[in-house]
């Protein structure tokens, strides 16, 4: 009986119009919606419930009534569970709950102070002139997303880790295969398994040293385990985790801004013109694309009612970001894009224990990025049509594979 009705339900995740690679949900999938709270099929079998609206997305996400632990049975997985979880999820705190997710977090709380990041953002800047300048070198046409969008993230993090530059090529793969889900699971693993390996050398070779290096891994090194407080394992885990999340997320987000921002010539000259501007080009754009595209899954662990829904202990719920993007209680005109507006209530970063730790780094690559980009070609021009482009349904976040550009 259950699963007749569960047959019923409309199938998640939903993909955008085939015509519009800014809009999350099809108009045919919204009006399949049974209400703000409600039941979607899920691709590995089983139902979770949809929370759409922002201030259900808030209530779900501020206190302990889900995890993120999603080794739990009926936890609503996408897709099987990924081989790094059945490798062993150490160190990995987005999918830990309590305290032993805040005992991880905490220590990496200093590095991503706002007053820390204004700290590196010369050398992010250096990082993103020096992209610029071999696009310039290398002359029209470009692939925006494997000449810009892709390197800038990556070697951001592999200089705050302390990641020789030299080996950026290596984990700009192997992380771009980790979140494939297209990917087939061998090449997932060995992906998984080469990115660990060569971590926990560095790592090793940071603490038998006089010297661990001041960088990230080095003060972790230096300050948690030669203290005792954290395992060597547990940190190749956190390292793994900041490459993936700091990377391919903030390049997502580059390449569909520059997409998104052609069509709209006040913005782009607002980029150009106004730094403070640009900060507020850039939440607005974290709105608008809300790359996290397919949400936040969780589990209930006790009853809990969320928008007039009761969610019983045990059942699936998944935080759908885009759409409280969207919505129109919070963002006039939520549908449209505004460089005007003030969205700083925008969740693209998700919300409560979890939010996006590396928020204030991800903000000033993106500032730093799309302005230097903005003044150094005001000509620049995409050279497809938008809606042709492929575009990565598959990953866990959204964005384009390519973006033809010439100037
Ligand atoms: C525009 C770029 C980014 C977006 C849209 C983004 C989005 C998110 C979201 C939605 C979450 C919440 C996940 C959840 O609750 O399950 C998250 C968590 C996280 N993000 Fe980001 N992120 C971005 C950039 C970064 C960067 C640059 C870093 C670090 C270098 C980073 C590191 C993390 C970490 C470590 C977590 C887990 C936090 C925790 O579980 O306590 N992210 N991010």
């Amino acid at each position: 009986m259950a699963d007749l009705l569960t047959d019923r339900l409309p199938l998640f995740p939903f993909r955008g119009p085939d015509d519009d690679p800014f809009t999350p949900v099809a108009a045919a999938d919204l009006r399949r919606l049974d209400g703000p709270v409600t039941r979607v099929r899920l691709p590995t079998g089983g139902w979770t419930w949809l929370v759409t609206r922002h201030a259900d997305v808030k209530r779900m996400l501020r206190g302990d009534a889900f995890s993120a632990d999603l080794t739990r049975p009926g936890f609503p997985l996408l897709r099987e569970l990924p081989p790094q979880v059945r490798l062993g999820n150490r160190g990995g705190f987005i999918r830990m709950d309590g305290a032993e997710h805040l005992r991880l977090r905490r220590m990496l709380n200093p590095e991503f102070m706002i007053k820390n990041i204004r700290r590196i953002e010369p050398l992010i800047g250096d990082v993103v002139d020096d992209a610029l300048d071999a696009l310039a070198a290398a002359g029209p046409p470009a692939d925006l997303v494997t000449a810009y969008a892709l390197p800038v993230p990556s070697l951001v993090i592999c200089h705050l880790l302390g990641v020789p530059y030299a080996d950026h090529v290596f984990f700009q793969q192997r992380s771009a295969t980790m979140l494939d889900r297209g990917a087939d699971s061998a090449r997932v693993r060995d992906a998984i398994l080469g990115l660990r390996r060569y971590l926990g050398t560095l790592i090793e070779a940071k603490r038998t040293s006089g010297d661990p290096g001041d960088d990230l891994l080095g003060r972790l090194v230096s300050d948690r385990v030669r203290t005792g407080e954290l395992e060597t394992g547990e940190l190749i885990g956190m390292a793994v985790l900041l490459l993936v999340a700091g990377h391919e997320t903030t390049a997502n987000m580059i390449g569909l801004s520059v997409l998104l921002l052609r069509r709209y010539p006040r913005a782009w000259q607002r980029m150009r013109d106004d730094d403070q501007a640009a900060d507020t080009v850039v939440e607005e754009l974290l709105r608008y694309l809300t790359i996290v595209r397919n949400g936040l899954p969780r589990q209930a662990t006790r009853d809990v009612e969320i928008g007039g829904r009761l969610i019983r202990a045990g059942e699936p719920a998944t935080a759908l970001l885009s759409l409280a993007n969207r919505d129109d209680e919070v963002f006039d005109d939520a549908d449209t894009f505004d460089p005007y507006r003030q969205a700083q209530q925008h969740l693209a970063f998700g919300f409560g224990v979890h939010q996006c730790i590396g928020q204030p780094l991800a903000r000033a690559e993106l500032r730093i990025a799309l302005t230097r980009l903005v003044r150094r070609f005001p000509d620049l021009t995409v050279t497809a049509d938008p809606a042709r482009l492929p575009r990565r349904e598959s990953s866990i976040v959204y964005g384009v594979a390519e973006l033809p550009v010439t100037w």
